[in-house]
């Protein structure tokens, strides 16, 4: 009897260290974040958590949980982990911010719930790392503040432009019964107003652009249109770092051109004295990557939402479309785009360009 109970004993604490063991192994393998913290002291940190932290286990173990957060959000990790602790299931998910051992920030998502840890109760905390998350819905808003912003241009683009284009008509019937110097001025006035309406309407409707979609060799491209700001370059030295060149893209030739045309126009009008313009042209992870770099004015923290914004421009004669046309363009081949700014010290714009838009490779065919 007494063997029975030894050996239904053994067993007992067999299958409590197999699970303990599979329990280790499954949380030491997981891909995602696992920290167990008691009184906020980490007493056990997965090796997938050391990697995403940028920190050694052994320098993890022992140091405060509270250390990655932000100072004002302590308080609220802290009561997240009191829930933890009180309850027996994971406490809701909460976005956050944290800093990692080498400085750099990173978004993660966080919830928390109570385990066994030896003969402790303590706090299982998973990070998940929202990163490329948080990119997709900032694009996606981009995306739609661009289209509503462009749906209600257009329309009233479309319903200034045709009566300004019956005034014209009327002004060249006049022009030829009196020939009135204002009328002139009146006309080219009135012009550069269709202009400008026209110009609005390209970049606002891409549905209207028929054009073909092609393979395009951009380091091609991006070589010869340098050459048209041949004369503006006096005083900026040009760096070409163009590398990968064997990989193409397919696209809308024009509407791309345009698009380097604008970003290295507004490098160059940066730089009203003196700078460098560096265009770097690379394949990585699937894509083919565009920088255009100035070392010019930059772009203030509080503007950087404004990018893209129709009309919006610092400059006197600039019409504030460019951008617009770059963002429109970009988004609409399933491409992303980044800026970074410091004022007074220069701005890069980065390009990351599929090689074929995600429409042509739902039917391996490129059709609108
Ligand atoms: N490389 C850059 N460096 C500094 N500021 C920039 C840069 N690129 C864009 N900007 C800012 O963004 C604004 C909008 O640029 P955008 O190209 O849309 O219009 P614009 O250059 O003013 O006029 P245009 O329609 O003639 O291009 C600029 O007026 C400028 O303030
Ligand atoms: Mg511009």
């Amino acid at each position: 009897m007494n063997q029975l109970i030894e050996s239904i004993g053994s067993k007992e604490m067999l299958n409590k260290e197999t699970s303990e063991t599979m329990y280790k192994q499954i949380i030491e393998y997981s891909v995602e974040t696992i920290i167990i913290h008691l009184d906020h002291e980490i007493l056990y940190i997965n090796q997938a958590g050391a990697d995403f932290l940028k920190g050694l286990k052994e320098e993890i173990i022992g140091g405060d949980i509270l250390s990655v957060f932000h100072e004002d959000e302590k308080d609220l990790i802290l009561e997240r982990i009191m829930q933890g602790m009180n309850g027996k299931t994971a406490t809701q998910s909460l976005e956050q911010t944290i800093t990692r051992f080498d400085g750099s920030h990173v978004n993660v998502e966080l919830y928390c719930h109570p385990v066994q840890f030896g003969n402790k109760k303590a706090i299982q905390t998973v990070l998940r790392d929202i990163t490329i998350r948080k990119e997709t819905e900032k694009m996606l808003q981009d995306r739609q503040k661009l289209a509503s912003i462009g749906q209600i241009a257009a329309g009233i683009a479309h319903e200034v432009k045709n009566p300004l284009t019956s005034v014209k008509g009327f002004l060249q019937l006049l022009k030829e019964t009196n020939a009135h110097p204002y009328l002139f001025t009146m006309e080219s006035e009135l012009e550069k107003a269709i202009d400008t309406l026209q110009n609005l309407l390209q970049v606002s409707k891409p549905n209207l652009h028929d054009e073909p979609i092609i393979e395009i060799d951009v380091c091609k491209e991006l070589n010869s249109l340098m050459l048209l700001f041949q004369d503006k370059l006096y005083n900026i030295k040009i760096i070409m770092d163009i590398r990968d060149c064997d990989k193409h893209i397919f696209g809308k030739k024009n509407l791309y051109l345009k698009a380097f045309f604008n970003l290295m126009k507004n490098a160059i009008e940066a730089m009203p004295s003196q700078g460098i313009l560096r265009i770097e042209h690379y394949f990585q992870d699937e894509y083919v990557h565009v920088k255009i770099s100035d070392t010019g004015v930059g772009i203030p923290k509080e503007k950087m939402n404004l990018l893209g914004t129709p009309f919006f421009s610092s400059k006197t004669d600039g019409t504030g479309l460019g951008l617009t046309q770059v963002f429109t363009t970009i988004n609409d081949h399933n491409g992303q785009i980044s800026v970074h700014s410091v004022v007074n010290q220069g701005t890069t714009f980065h390009l990351k360009l599929p090689q074929l838009p995600s429409r042509c490779k739902a039917t391996s065919r490129c059709v609108d």
